[in-house]
């Protein structure tokens, strides 16, 4: 079956989309469904180009039983609106920016995540300021979200 590819994005790709790219792809492992997706993240910014996860996205997605560390920030680059079929934005600023930059004629495939998976305008806010509580409000967030786009995805199939 063709798979779909899906690229989250937030301003640092240190925090949320790494959290988001870990989660969704949990999910879909879960859901028996892992073959049917290409999943990756990256940011608005390059300025973490290269490194690791935030030790604090780290720490809460082990917390729930999914490793990932061995991911790379990386900065999105102007392929990507013709390489992923959803590029899902964190939250509205990202989303401006990504809409900025989308070529005319792949700009539909650029969402506000929140919008997609549960219908509602909502941003995933960014935790890198705040502490810990923060970390685990985006994976709840993440969570439920990811799990209503694979549902969503899936119905999207079957009809
Ligand atoms: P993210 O969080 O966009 O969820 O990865 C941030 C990471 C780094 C910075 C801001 C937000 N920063 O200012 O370096």
């Amino acid at each position: 079956m063709a798979s779909t590819s899906v690229l989250f994005v937030c301003l640092g790709n240190i925090c949320r989309s790494p959290l988001a790219e870990g989660v969704f792809t949990h999910l879909a492992f879960q859901r028996g469904e892992a073959a049917l997706y290409r999943v990756d993240s990256a940011g608005i910014s390059g300025w973490h180009s290269g490194e690791g996860p935030d030790r604090r996205s780290v720490k809460v997605a082990a917390a729930h039983g999914i490793d990932i560390s061995r991911q790379q920030s990386r900065q999105v680059k102007p392929q990507d609106f013709a390489a992923f079929d959803l590029i899902l934005a964190m939250d509205r600023d990202n989303l401006a920016i990504l809409k900025s930059k989308a070529p005319a004629d792949l700009a539909a495939r650029v969402h506000l995540f929140n919008a997609l998976a549960v219908g509602q305008d909502m941003d995933v806010p960014d935790p890198y300021y705040g502490g810990p509580e923060g970390f685990e409000a985006v994976y709840s967030m993440l969570d439920s979200g990811c799990s209503a786009l694979l549902a969503k995805l899936a119905d999207a199939r079957a009809s």
